[in-house]
Protein backbone atom coordinates (compact mmCIF):
# COMPACT_ATOMS: atom_id res chain seq x y z
CA UNK A 1 0.00 0.00 0.00
CA UNK A 2 1.58 3.57 -0.49
CA UNK A 3 1.81 6.30 1.74
CA UNK A 4 -1.35 8.70 1.27
CA UNK A 5 -1.22 11.90 2.97
CA UNK A 6 -3.62 12.30 6.12
CA UNK A 7 -7.32 14.42 5.60
CA UNK A 8 -9.72 14.79 7.92
CA UNK A 9 -13.14 14.19 6.30
CA UNK A 10 -16.97 15.03 7.86
CA UNK A 11 -18.10 11.77 8.86
CA UNK A 12 -21.71 11.46 7.17
CA UNK A 13 -24.29 9.59 9.36
CA UNK A 14 -26.60 9.73 6.47
CA UNK A 15 -24.91 6.78 4.71
CA UNK A 16 -25.83 4.45 7.91
CA UNK A 17 -29.24 2.70 7.49
CA UNK A 18 -31.05 0.04 9.32
CA UNK A 19 -28.91 -2.44 7.41
CA UNK A 20 -25.91 -0.90 9.25
CA UNK A 21 -22.93 0.41 8.44
CA UNK A 22 -21.72 0.19 4.64
CA UNK A 23 -18.39 0.84 5.84
CA UNK A 24 -17.30 -3.13 5.41
CA UNK A 25 -19.64 -4.02 2.70
CA UNK A 26 -17.49 -4.84 -1.12
CA UNK A 27 -19.29 -6.08 -3.99
CA UNK A 28 -16.71 -8.39 -5.50
CA UNK A 29 -16.98 -10.59 -8.97
CA UNK A 30 -13.90 -12.56 -9.55
CA UNK A 31 -15.60 -14.20 -12.80
CA UNK A 32 -17.83 -13.88 -15.67
CA UNK A 33 -19.34 -17.31 -16.71
CA UNK A 34 -16.22 -19.14 -14.77
CA UNK A 35 -13.77 -17.03 -16.48
CA UNK A 36 -11.56 -14.81 -14.06
CA UNK A 37 -11.64 -10.66 -14.83
CA UNK A 38 -8.13 -10.44 -14.30
CA UNK A 39 -7.44 -12.80 -16.57
CA UNK A 40 -9.47 -11.34 -19.51
CA UNK A 41 -8.08 -7.65 -18.84
CA UNK A 42 -4.87 -9.11 -18.77
CA UNK A 43 -5.13 -11.03 -21.94
CA UNK A 44 -7.17 -8.56 -24.37
CA UNK A 45 -6.70 -5.30 -22.56
CA UNK A 46 -8.78 -2.62 -20.34
CA UNK A 47 -11.07 -1.79 -21.04
CA UNK A 48 -12.89 -4.72 -21.88
CA UNK A 49 -16.61 -5.69 -23.12
CA UNK A 50 -17.61 -9.29 -22.07
CA UNK A 51 -20.54 -10.75 -23.75
CA UNK A 52 -21.49 -14.18 -22.33
CA UNK A 53 -23.69 -16.57 -24.93
CA UNK A 54 -25.00 -18.76 -22.12
CA UNK A 55 -26.70 -15.34 -20.79
CA UNK A 56 -28.11 -14.61 -24.11
CA UNK A 57 -29.51 -17.61 -24.75
CA UNK A 58 -31.00 -18.43 -21.07
CA UNK A 59 -32.94 -14.73 -21.07
CA UNK A 60 -34.00 -15.93 -25.65
CA UNK A 61 -35.14 -18.92 -23.97
CA UNK A 62 -37.08 -17.89 -21.07
CA UNK A 63 -38.99 -15.17 -23.08
CA UNK A 64 -39.64 -17.51 -26.07
CA UNK A 65 -41.42 -19.83 -23.99
CA UNK A 66 -43.48 -17.52 -22.25
CA UNK A 67 -44.64 -16.23 -25.34
CA UNK A 68 -44.82 -19.38 -27.50
CA UNK A 69 -46.69 -21.67 -24.92
CA UNK A 70 -49.41 -18.85 -24.77
CA UNK A 71 -49.48 -18.20 -28.56
CA UNK A 72 -47.94 -20.43 -31.08
CA UNK A 73 -47.66 -18.10 -34.40
CA UNK A 74 -44.57 -16.01 -32.55
CA UNK A 75 -41.52 -14.49 -33.94
CA UNK A 76 -38.82 -12.24 -32.17
CA UNK A 77 -37.18 -9.60 -34.14
CA UNK A 78 -34.07 -9.20 -32.97
CA UNK A 79 -33.42 -4.88 -32.61
CA UNK A 80 -30.18 -4.05 -34.27
CA UNK A 81 -29.48 -1.36 -32.56
CA UNK A 82 -29.81 -2.40 -29.01
CA UNK A 83 -26.24 -4.30 -29.95
CA UNK A 84 -25.43 -4.72 -33.75
CA UNK A 85 -21.92 -6.26 -33.25
CA UNK A 86 -21.79 -9.14 -36.05
CA UNK A 87 -21.19 -11.91 -33.68
CA UNK A 88 -24.04 -10.66 -31.21
CA UNK A 89 -26.48 -10.73 -33.88
CA UNK A 90 -25.49 -13.86 -35.20
CA UNK A 91 -26.34 -15.66 -31.62
CA UNK A 92 -29.90 -14.11 -32.07
CA UNK A 93 -30.31 -15.33 -35.72
CA UNK A 94 -29.44 -18.78 -34.21
CA UNK A 95 -31.80 -18.70 -31.94
CA UNK A 96 -34.62 -18.03 -34.57
CA UNK A 97 -34.92 -14.35 -34.50
CA UNK A 98 -35.52 -12.06 -37.74
CA UNK A 99 -33.85 -8.66 -37.73
CA UNK A 100 -35.91 -5.41 -36.99
CA UNK A 101 -33.68 -2.80 -38.04
CA UNK A 102 -34.27 1.20 -38.19
CA UNK A 103 -31.92 2.84 -41.04
CA UNK A 104 -30.37 1.81 -44.07
CA UNK A 105 -26.74 1.22 -42.39
CA UNK A 106 -28.69 -1.45 -40.31
CA UNK A 107 -30.61 -3.34 -43.02
CA UNK A 108 -27.69 -3.42 -45.07
CA UNK A 109 -25.82 -4.76 -41.96
CA UNK A 110 -28.77 -7.77 -41.41
CA UNK A 111 -28.64 -8.33 -45.27
CA UNK A 112 -24.42 -8.92 -45.43
CA UNK A 113 -25.08 -10.94 -42.35
CA UNK A 114 -27.01 -13.19 -44.77
CA UNK A 115 -30.33 -11.90 -43.57
CA UNK A 116 -33.17 -12.62 -46.83
CA UNK A 117 -35.06 -9.27 -47.25
CA UNK A 118 -38.43 -11.06 -46.45
CA UNK A 119 -36.90 -11.76 -42.77
CA UNK A 120 -35.92 -8.08 -42.08
CA UNK A 121 -38.50 -5.55 -40.69
CA UNK A 122 -37.54 -2.01 -41.49
CA UNK A 123 -38.60 0.54 -38.85
CA UNK A 124 -37.75 3.96 -37.95
CA UNK A 125 -38.37 7.40 -39.19
CA UNK A 126 -36.19 7.71 -41.82
CA UNK A 127 -35.43 5.56 -44.56
CA UNK A 128 -33.68 7.00 -47.75
CA UNK A 129 -35.86 6.57 -50.43
CA UNK A 130 -33.22 4.52 -52.78
CA UNK A 131 -32.43 2.17 -50.14
CA UNK A 132 -36.72 1.43 -49.08
CA UNK A 133 -36.85 0.57 -52.80
CA UNK A 134 -34.24 -2.08 -52.60
CA UNK A 135 -36.31 -3.19 -49.32
CA UNK A 136 -39.44 -3.20 -51.02
CA UNK A 137 -37.47 -5.20 -54.17
CA UNK A 138 -36.21 -8.02 -51.52
CA UNK A 139 -39.46 -8.40 -49.72
CA UNK A 140 -38.66 -6.91 -46.69
CA UNK A 141 -41.43 -6.04 -44.16
CA UNK A 142 -41.46 -2.08 -44.35
CA UNK A 143 -43.21 -0.38 -41.35
CA UNK A 144 -44.55 2.82 -42.55
CA UNK A 145 -43.85 5.87 -39.95
CA UNK A 146 -44.90 9.17 -41.30
CA UNK A 147 -47.19 10.12 -44.69
CA UNK A 148 -43.71 11.62 -46.50
CA UNK A 149 -42.94 7.78 -46.28
CA UNK A 150 -46.62 6.65 -47.53
CA UNK A 151 -45.72 9.12 -50.51
CA UNK A 152 -42.17 7.50 -50.77
CA UNK A 153 -43.71 4.05 -51.43
CA UNK A 154 -46.49 4.38 -53.49
CA UNK A 155 -44.03 6.16 -56.29
CA UNK A 156 -42.09 3.40 -55.56
CA UNK A 157 -45.35 1.30 -56.39
CA UNK A 158 -45.39 3.12 -59.57
CA UNK A 159 -42.02 2.92 -60.97
CA UNK A 160 -41.79 -1.02 -60.04
CA UNK A 161 -45.52 -1.45 -61.44
CA UNK A 162 -46.49 -3.23 -58.13
CA UNK A 163 -48.27 -2.72 -55.40
CA UNK A 164 -46.59 -3.26 -52.30
CA UNK A 165 -47.59 -4.75 -48.80
CA UNK A 166 -47.11 -2.42 -46.33
CA UNK A 167 -48.07 -2.40 -42.13
CA UNK A 168 -48.10 0.74 -40.38
CA UNK A 169 -46.28 1.95 -37.40
CA UNK A 170 -49.06 3.59 -34.37
CA UNK A 171 -48.91 5.66 -31.54
CA UNK A 172 -51.68 5.39 -28.88
CA UNK A 173 -52.19 6.31 -25.13
CA UNK A 174 -51.25 3.25 -22.81
CA UNK A 175 -51.78 5.14 -19.59
CA UNK A 176 -47.79 5.57 -18.86
CA UNK A 177 -46.29 8.50 -18.86
CA UNK A 178 -44.65 10.05 -21.41
CA UNK A 179 -46.58 8.71 -24.14
CA UNK A 180 -44.38 7.81 -27.04
CA UNK A 181 -46.49 9.69 -29.84
CA UNK A 182 -43.64 10.90 -32.22
CA UNK A 183 -43.36 7.46 -34.33
CA UNK A 184 -46.02 6.34 -36.60
CA UNK A 185 -50.18 7.57 -36.56
CA UNK A 186 -52.29 8.25 -34.04
CA UNK A 187 -54.60 6.07 -32.81
CA UNK A 188 -57.05 8.18 -30.71
CA UNK A 189 -57.41 11.21 -33.12
CA UNK A 190 -57.80 8.63 -36.07
CA UNK A 191 -54.84 9.56 -37.59
CA UNK A 192 -54.22 6.10 -38.40
CA UNK A 193 -56.98 4.98 -39.84
CA UNK A 194 -57.20 8.29 -42.26
CA UNK A 195 -53.69 6.98 -43.48
CA UNK A 196 -55.21 3.64 -44.32
CA UNK A 197 -58.14 5.51 -45.72
CA UNK A 198 -55.36 7.09 -48.23
CA UNK A 199 -53.67 4.27 -48.64
CA UNK A 200 -57.03 2.57 -50.03
CA UNK A 201 -58.21 5.04 -52.19
CA UNK A 202 -54.67 5.15 -54.41
CA UNK A 203 -55.05 1.04 -54.79
CA UNK A 204 -50.28 1.22 -54.36
CA UNK A 205 -49.77 -0.15 -51.31
CA UNK A 206 -51.76 -3.18 -49.07
CA UNK A 207 -51.82 -3.23 -45.74
CA UNK A 208 -51.01 -6.23 -44.29
CA UNK A 209 -49.37 -5.31 -40.47
CA UNK A 210 -49.38 -2.91 -37.72
CA UNK A 211 -47.12 -1.80 -35.30
CA UNK A 212 -46.64 -0.14 -32.22
CA UNK A 213 -43.68 0.08 -30.26
CA UNK A 214 -44.79 2.04 -27.31
CA UNK A 215 -41.55 2.65 -24.66
CA UNK A 216 -38.51 1.22 -23.59
CA UNK A 217 -38.21 0.37 -20.47
CA UNK A 218 -41.47 -0.24 -19.62
CA UNK A 219 -42.61 -1.13 -16.06
CA UNK A 220 -46.16 -1.92 -16.35
CA UNK A 221 -46.92 -5.04 -18.45
CA UNK A 222 -50.59 -3.53 -18.58
CA UNK A 223 -49.48 -1.47 -20.95
CA UNK A 224 -49.17 -3.78 -23.45
CA UNK A 225 -51.99 -5.23 -22.69
CA UNK A 226 -53.86 -2.05 -23.88
CA UNK A 227 -51.84 -1.38 -26.65
CA UNK A 228 -52.51 -5.18 -27.95
CA UNK A 229 -56.28 -4.32 -27.42
CA UNK A 230 -56.08 -0.66 -28.94
CA UNK A 231 -54.64 -2.67 -32.09
CA UNK A 232 -56.94 -5.25 -32.45
CA UNK A 233 -59.71 -2.82 -32.45
CA UNK A 234 -57.78 -1.16 -35.51
CA UNK A 235 -57.23 -4.14 -37.23
CA UNK A 236 -61.04 -5.41 -37.07
CA UNK A 237 -61.72 -1.57 -38.14
CA UNK A 238 -59.16 -1.77 -40.76
CA UNK A 239 -60.85 -5.63 -41.86
CA UNK A 240 -64.50 -4.19 -41.97
CA UNK A 241 -63.75 -1.11 -43.24
CA UNK A 242 -61.32 -1.63 -46.54
CA UNK A 243 -61.14 -5.50 -46.92
CA UNK A 244 -57.61 -5.94 -46.39
CA UNK A 245 -56.16 -8.85 -44.19
CA UNK A 246 -53.95 -8.15 -41.55
CA UNK A 247 -51.78 -10.82 -41.24
CA UNK A 248 -49.41 -9.69 -38.20
CA UNK A 249 -49.04 -7.33 -35.20
CA UNK A 250 -45.85 -6.37 -33.77
CA UNK A 251 -45.58 -4.87 -30.18
CA UNK A 252 -42.35 -3.52 -31.13
CA UNK A 253 -39.93 -3.81 -27.86
CA UNK A 254 -39.66 -1.89 -24.55
CA UNK A 255 -39.63 -4.88 -22.33
CA UNK A 256 -37.24 -3.61 -19.12
CA UNK A 257 -34.40 -5.04 -18.07
CA UNK A 258 -32.33 -5.71 -14.34
CA UNK A 259 -30.91 -2.04 -14.36
CA UNK A 260 -31.54 0.18 -11.63
CA UNK A 261 -33.40 3.07 -12.97
CA UNK A 262 -31.95 6.23 -11.21
CA UNK A 263 -34.67 7.82 -8.79
CA UNK A 264 -36.21 4.58 -8.51
CA UNK A 265 -34.92 3.14 -5.05
CA UNK A 266 -36.48 -0.07 -5.01
CA UNK A 267 -34.67 -2.77 -6.58
CA UNK A 268 -35.33 -3.86 -10.08
CA UNK A 269 -35.81 -7.41 -9.04
CA UNK A 270 -39.11 -6.42 -7.70
CA UNK A 271 -40.75 -3.55 -10.17
CA UNK A 272 -39.43 -5.47 -13.14
CA UNK A 273 -42.64 -7.80 -14.72
CA UNK A 274 -41.49 -11.25 -15.73
CA UNK A 275 -41.76 -12.59 -18.75
CA UNK A 276 -44.35 -14.39 -17.82
CA UNK A 277 -46.30 -11.52 -16.83
CA UNK A 278 -45.77 -9.39 -20.19
CA UNK A 279 -46.48 -12.38 -22.16
CA UNK A 280 -49.74 -12.96 -20.29
CA UNK A 281 -50.66 -9.26 -21.30
CA UNK A 282 -50.21 -9.31 -25.04
CA UNK A 283 -51.47 -12.90 -25.53
CA UNK A 284 -54.84 -12.44 -23.59
CA UNK A 285 -55.65 -9.24 -25.30
CA UNK A 286 -55.00 -11.03 -28.70
CA UNK A 287 -57.27 -13.73 -27.34
CA UNK A 288 -59.63 -11.32 -26.28
CA UNK A 289 -59.97 -8.83 -28.87
CA UNK A 290 -60.11 -11.41 -32.34
CA UNK A 291 -62.88 -10.84 -34.20
CA UNK A 292 -61.57 -12.50 -37.44
CA UNK A 293 -61.48 -16.18 -38.40
CA UNK A 294 -57.70 -16.37 -38.35
CA UNK A 295 -55.12 -15.27 -35.54
CA UNK A 296 -52.94 -12.39 -36.28
CA UNK A 297 -48.91 -13.56 -35.95
CA UNK A 298 -47.14 -11.94 -33.74
CA UNK A 299 -43.99 -10.39 -33.62
CA UNK A 300 -42.30 -8.73 -30.73
CA UNK A 301 -39.06 -6.34 -31.54
CA UNK A 302 -37.30 -7.06 -27.84
CA UNK A 303 -33.82 -5.38 -27.40
CA UNK A 304 -32.69 -4.54 -23.76
CA UNK A 305 -34.17 -7.54 -22.03
CA UNK A 306 -32.81 -10.13 -23.60
CA UNK A 307 -28.82 -8.74 -24.14
CA UNK A 308 -28.76 -6.65 -21.22
CA UNK A 309 -27.74 -8.77 -18.56
CA UNK A 310 -25.46 -10.26 -20.71
CA UNK A 311 -23.20 -7.49 -21.19
CA UNK A 312 -20.30 -6.45 -18.76
CA UNK A 313 -17.81 -3.69 -19.07
CA UNK A 314 -14.49 -4.27 -16.94
CA UNK A 315 -12.45 -1.42 -16.28
CA UNK A 316 -9.17 -0.76 -14.59
CA UNK A 317 -8.39 1.71 -11.77
CA UNK A 318 -5.33 4.17 -13.31
CA UNK A 319 -4.97 6.66 -10.41
CA UNK A 320 -6.98 8.98 -8.03
CA UNK A 321 -6.98 12.10 -6.51
CA UNK A 322 -8.02 14.00 -3.51
CA UNK A 323 -10.75 16.86 -4.52
CA UNK A 324 -10.77 19.82 -2.35
CA UNK A 325 -13.39 19.10 -0.43
CA UNK A 326 -11.87 15.64 0.39
CA UNK A 327 -13.49 13.29 -1.70
CA UNK A 328 -11.76 10.62 -3.43
CA UNK A 329 -11.91 10.65 -7.34
CA UNK A 330 -10.83 7.50 -9.11
CA UNK A 331 -9.65 7.82 -12.63
CA UNK A 332 -11.14 5.02 -14.65
CA UNK A 333 -10.44 3.71 -18.43
CA UNK A 334 -13.51 3.51 -19.34
CA UNK A 335 -15.86 6.93 -19.21
CA UNK A 336 -18.86 8.19 -20.75
CA UNK A 337 -17.74 7.16 -23.98
CA UNK A 338 -18.12 3.80 -23.29
CA UNK A 339 -21.08 4.18 -21.36
CA UNK A 340 -23.74 6.35 -22.53
CA UNK A 341 -26.79 4.93 -20.56
CA UNK A 342 -25.28 6.47 -17.07
CA UNK A 343 -27.27 8.75 -17.40
CA UNK A 344 -30.35 7.09 -16.63
CA UNK A 345 -28.88 3.76 -15.04
CA UNK A 346 -27.00 3.14 -11.23
CA UNK A 347 -24.69 0.29 -12.51
CA UNK A 348 -24.19 -2.71 -10.37
CA UNK A 349 -19.82 -2.21 -9.79
CA UNK A 350 -18.34 -4.85 -8.26
CA UNK A 351 -14.24 -5.27 -7.35
CA UNK A 352 -11.79 -8.51 -8.75
CA UNK A 353 -11.24 -8.97 -5.08
CA UNK A 354 -11.40 -8.04 -1.36
CA UNK A 355 -9.69 -5.09 -0.55
CA UNK A 356 -8.12 -3.81 2.95
CA UNK A 357 -9.55 -1.14 4.54
CA UNK A 358 -12.63 0.96 5.26
CA UNK A 359 -15.15 2.05 2.75
CA UNK A 360 -15.29 5.98 2.08
CA UNK A 361 -17.49 7.90 -0.38
CA UNK A 362 -15.53 8.35 -3.64
CA UNK A 363 -16.44 9.16 -7.34
CA UNK A 364 -15.71 7.29 -10.08
CA UNK A 365 -14.30 9.19 -13.49
CA UNK A 366 -13.98 8.24 -16.75
CA UNK A 367 -10.45 9.09 -19.06
CA UNK A 368 -11.84 11.70 -20.92
CA UNK A 369 -10.60 15.46 -20.69
CA UNK A 370 -14.29 16.69 -19.99
CA UNK A 371 -15.91 17.68 -16.64
CA UNK A 372 -19.08 15.38 -17.23
CA UNK A 373 -17.17 12.24 -17.21
CA UNK A 374 -18.62 11.00 -14.01
CA UNK A 375 -19.46 7.02 -14.02
CA UNK A 376 -20.70 6.84 -10.79
CA UNK A 377 -20.87 10.12 -8.83
CA UNK A 378 -20.91 9.25 -4.97
CA UNK A 379 -20.08 5.18 -4.52
CA UNK A 380 -19.02 3.52 -1.21
CA UNK A 381 -15.11 2.18 -2.18
CA UNK A 382 -12.31 0.50 0.04
CA UNK A 383 -8.33 2.28 -1.22
CA UNK A 384 -8.16 0.84 -4.57
CA UNK A 385 -4.87 1.30 -6.48
CA UNK A 386 -3.56 1.31 -10.26
CA UNK A 387 -4.57 -2.00 -11.72
CA UNK A 388 -7.59 -2.50 -9.67
CA UNK A 389 -11.03 -4.35 -12.45
CA UNK A 390 -14.18 -3.12 -11.55
CA UNK A 391 -16.73 -4.77 -13.39
CA UNK A 392 -19.46 -2.68 -14.56
CA UNK A 393 -22.79 -4.19 -15.32
CA UNK A 394 -25.10 -5.17 -16.85
CA UNK A 395 -24.16 -3.24 -19.89
CA UNK A 396 -25.37 -5.23 -23.30
CA UNK A 397 -27.90 -2.62 -24.00
CA UNK A 398 -26.93 0.38 -26.24
CA UNK A 399 -23.68 0.84 -24.70
CA UNK A 400 -21.62 -0.63 -27.44
CA UNK A 401 -24.04 0.65 -30.22
CA UNK A 402 -24.51 4.21 -28.72
CA UNK A 403 -20.25 4.21 -27.44
CA UNK A 404 -18.41 7.36 -29.15
CA UNK A 405 -15.42 6.75 -30.61
CA UNK A 406 -14.21 10.64 -28.50
CA UNK A 407 -10.73 11.32 -26.79
CA UNK A 408 -9.81 7.33 -26.67
CA UNK A 409 -10.29 3.92 -29.01
CA UNK A 410 -13.17 2.28 -28.93
CA UNK A 411 -12.61 -1.22 -26.67
CA UNK A 412 -12.20 -4.42 -28.18
CA UNK A 413 -15.07 -6.75 -27.02
CA UNK A 414 -14.93 -10.36 -25.71
CA UNK A 415 -17.35 -13.22 -26.01
CA UNK A 416 -17.54 -16.00 -23.73
CA UNK A 417 -18.87 -19.16 -25.30
CA UNK A 418 -21.56 -21.77 -23.86
CA UNK A 419 -18.16 -24.07 -23.39
CA UNK A 420 -16.52 -21.52 -21.82
CA UNK A 421 -14.27 -20.39 -24.15
CA UNK A 422 -13.28 -16.70 -24.90
CA UNK A 423 -12.56 -15.07 -28.73
CA UNK A 424 -12.73 -11.60 -29.49
CA UNK A 425 -15.63 -10.72 -31.21
CA UNK A 426 -14.33 -6.75 -32.24
CA UNK A 427 -10.62 -5.85 -32.10
CA UNK A 428 -9.32 -3.04 -30.29
CA UNK A 429 -9.75 0.32 -33.12
CA UNK A 430 -6.73 2.10 -33.62
CA UNK A 431 -5.45 4.60 -35.74
CA UNK A 432 -6.16 3.40 -39.24
CA UNK A 433 -9.59 2.47 -38.04
CA UNK A 434 -10.06 5.92 -36.49
CA UNK A 435 -8.34 7.24 -39.61
CA UNK A 436 -10.22 4.97 -42.44
CA UNK A 437 -11.85 7.35 -44.99
CA UNK A 438 -10.54 10.35 -43.85
CA UNK A 439 -8.12 12.68 -46.11
C1 LIG B 1 -39.12 0.23 -33.22
C2 LIG B 1 -38.34 -0.32 -32.10
N1 LIG B 1 -38.37 -1.65 -31.86
C3 LIG B 1 -37.65 -2.21 -30.86
C4 LIG B 1 -36.85 -1.44 -30.03
C5 LIG B 1 -36.11 -2.11 -28.92
O1 LIG B 1 -36.50 -1.61 -27.69
P1 LIG B 1 -35.99 -2.24 -26.31
O2 LIG B 1 -34.51 -2.33 -26.38
O3 LIG B 1 -36.47 -1.28 -25.29
O4 LIG B 1 -36.62 -3.60 -26.19
C6 LIG B 1 -36.79 -0.06 -30.24
C7 LIG B 1 -35.98 0.80 -29.35
O5 LIG B 1 -36.24 1.94 -29.07
C8 LIG B 1 -37.55 0.51 -31.30
O6 LIG B 1 -37.51 1.84 -31.55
Amino acid sequence: MHYEKPTINKIDFAMGSKYGSPVKTQKIRTNIAGVNVNDLTEKYGSPLFVFTEQEIEDKYNTLYEAFSTRYSDVEFGWSYKTNYLNEICRIFHKLGSCAEVVSEFEYQKARALGIEGKDIIFNGPYKPKEDLKIAVQEGAKIHIDHLFELNDLEEIAEELNIQIPVAIRVNMDTGIYPQWSRFGFNYENNEALEAVERMHQNGKLILNGLHAHIGTFMLDAKAYGMATEKLMHLKAIIENQFGYEIEYIDLGGGFASKSNLKGVYQSSEVIIPTADEYADAITNAIYDNNRSKKLPKLYLETGRHLIDEAGYLLSSVWGYKRFPDGKKGYIMDAGVNLLYTSNWYNFNIELDKRYEGENELSMLNGPLCMNIDIIEENIMLPPLNRGTVLSISPVGAYNYTQSMQFIRYKPAVVLIDKEGNTRVIKEVDDLDTVNYKEV
